[in-house]
């Protein structure tokens, strides 16, 4: 949460931090700002202010915003109240400090340090900045060692000094913050997608050390104050993928990028036509001697990890748990040195799974982590990584970094299969070449995008709106409930529609829309039946259902859509895919800023 950027070189820094902060918003939007660096030594000057970046733009427009070293922040409130105040720079002494991340003994530092009464802000953040001010005696350095030992929490750290024009200072501790030269200086930030304009060199600061970015480069040392190596990494994917290609929204975009990105991730990962991990490290041992599953992940990572264990209780036959990770701790977590933890995320940053992972590595379990974003805690905190190669996600509601999440466990569970001898080589071939079809079927249903915006046109005025399925077709439909309810802000469940009997059906009044959802040939005899409990209702069904099913019984919906046919368990995805539509275009007609939907922010890095 929080994004932010630095940059030091011979341009206008804060032309370069606004652009920046734009592409960065995603992280949180409630505030935004910026502090330049004065070579003339007239100080640090700060514009701030609660609201946009387009909000600071015009602020800075009216504002001597000249210089050529600047640190900005785009919020996401923890601490405090969304007002001017609290929008970071924040300014202590001779310190300014921006800062992603929560430091949970913000009051005691408060006590110790005598500092009631002197600040501006309700915020944590700028109790850093004082207590860095404290320390401050000429040593960034040392003042930077002694603070962040007194620090605990979650932090990634911005300085500069008043008397240090030119230098960028930062520090971390779980947030992310990136680095790289520049072909005049050098640039950082919270997330690789602000630094591609520039460069396709980066490297991840490792937690607890030090980096000085000058005109003249970077320089990295660990808290004792030695110099420390830099590994670097270079951005794999295209540059391009960072914009919007002519879209009026990154959601759409996104949605429709799926077809390529699920090939990128699967391609490379198909040999001989099996899957192969080899790349990634993981032994066909490490498959074939797990005794069960555990999959920590939140949001929609965690509905991609309820795909993930129906196929593998079906196919491998052993037990699979889903945890939500921000309750994982909570629930006495049994995992062993024979339970196989798989952490799912798209930024790799989410705390909750971060902290998840990292305990259940204590406890002996091997890990695999799907992620998306290259290097990032969760990828390095686990044993073996997957990454989902679906580029940068931009928008708040995740959509491609779901369905590549997606291919990746179906091809974790083939891999699974063969290592322990389950499967011959036809239902390999068979099963590989199902999902191969993936990305075509995908094409067939973004080409019938505005039959589902005529669709998405009848829960346009929606209070309520429930979604119905069972087995696979729930776990897609709790994804495109969520979709639903964050872009559209229409209430949505979705419901195992055999569940909705047992209370939940007192809400389906006359007309409220149930969206249902068809694609399993073991269930739908049941599912059908239920539809038809609602719609005798008077719910208004728009029925999602396999194109080639022959519906015997009288008409049961309102609208249909005939998803392109493949083998049951892969359906998830083409349905997926309409959910997301769905969502999109409810948005997009209600008029909401559709990237970045109230009160939410792109990467959760707070508990
Ligand atoms: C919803 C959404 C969130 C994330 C969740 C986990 O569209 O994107 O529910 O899935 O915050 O984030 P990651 O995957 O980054 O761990």
């Amino acid at each position: 949460m929080c994004g932010i950027i630095g940059y030091t070189g011979t341009k206008k820094a804060s032309e370069i931090m606004l652009d920046a902060l734009e592409l960065l918003e995603y992280r949180g939007y409630d505030s935004a700002g910026i502090a330049l660096s004065d070579e003339a030594g007239r100080g640090t000057r700060i514009t701030k202010c609660a609201g946009r970046v387009k909000d600071l733009r015009a602020l800075c427009e009216k504002e001597d915003v000249s210089g050529c070293c600047g640190i900005g922040h785009t919020r996401w409130a923890t601490h405090g109240g969304v007002c001017d105040e609290n929008a970071h720079p924040h300014r202590f002494g001779k310190v300014t400090v921006i800062h992603n991340g929560i430091i949970e003994n913000y009051r005691q530092l408060i006590e110790k340090y005598e500092l009631d009464g002197k600040l501006l802000s309700q915020t944590d953040s700028e109790v850093v900045a004082a207590v860095l001010s404290r320390f401050y005696e000429g040593d960034p350095y040392s003042a930077i060692r002694k603070t962040v030992l007194k620090l605990k929490g979650t932090f990634a750290l911005a300085i500069m000094f008043d008397d240090i024009p030119g230098k960028i200072f930062a520090v971390r501790n779980v947030s992310p913050i990136v680095a790289a030269n520049t072909e005049d200086g050098a640039i950082l930030s919270s997330d690789v997608a602000a630094i591609v304009p520039f460069t396709t060199q980066y490297f991840v600061v490792p937690e607890f050390h030090v980096v000085c970015l000058s005109r003249d480069g970077i320089e990295m040392y660990d808290l004792s104050g030695d110099k420390a190596y830099i590994e670097w990494l270079t951005v794999d994917w295209d540059v391009s993928r960072s914009d919007k290609g002519g879209y009026p929204y990154y959601m759409e975009k996104e949605i429709m990028e799926q077809p390529q990105v699920i090939k990128d991730t699967i391609l490379p990962r198909i040999k001989d036509g099996k899957p192969d991990l080899s790349a990634e490290g993981i032994e066909d041992s490490m498959l074939a001697e797990c005794q069960r599953i555990c999959v920590i992940a939140c949001g929609t990572a965690m509905h991609a990890g309820l795909v993930g264990k129906s196929l593998i209780q079906a196919m491998i036959g052993i037990h699979v748990d889903v945890v939500m990770a921000s309750e994982f701790m909570y629930n006495d977590p049994v995992v062993d040195d024979k339970t196989l933890v798989i952490a799912i995320s798209q930024s790799g940053e989410t705390i909750d799974t971060l902290e998840a992972l990292k305990f259940a590595r204590k406890c002996g379990s091997p890990s695999i982590s799907i992620v998306n974003v290259k290097g990032a805690s969760i990828a390095r905190a686990s044993e073996h990584v997957i990454y989902t190669n679906a580029g940068p996600e931009i928008a708040v509601a995740s959509t491609k970094a779901y369905t590549t999440q997606l291919a990746v466990l179906y091809l974790l569970t083939a891999r699974m299969a063969i290592a322990r001898g389950l499967w011959d080589e036809a239902q390999t071939q068979s099963y590989m070449s199902e999902l191969l079809r993936v990305p075509e079927v995908m094409e067939e249903v973004l080409s019938a995008k505005e039959e589902i915006h005529h669709i998405a046109d009848t829960i346009l005025n929606a209070k309520d709106v429930f979604m119905i399925g069972r087995g696979l077709d729930y776990s897609i439909l709790l994804e495109g409930s969520l979709k639903l309810k964050e872009v559209s802000y229409i209430h949505s469940e979705a419901y195992a529609s055999g569940e909705l009997k047992h209370g939940t059906i007192a809400l389906i009044t006359e007309e409220t829309p149930v969206i249902a959802v068809v694609t399993q040939d073991k269930l739908k005899s049941k599912e059908l039946s239920n539809i038809k409990e609602v719609q005798s209702r008077g719910a208004k069904v728009i029925l999602l259902i396999k194109g080639d099913e022959v519906l015997e019984q009288e008409k049961i919906w309102s609208r249909i859509f005939r998803l392109p046919v493949m083998a049951d368990e892969f359906m998830v995805m083409p349905a997926s895919v309409v959910l997301q539509l769905i969502a999109y275009y409810v948005s997009l007609d209600k008029g909401l800023d559709v990237d970045k939907p109230r009160n939410l922010a792109k990467v959760v890095t707070v508990e």
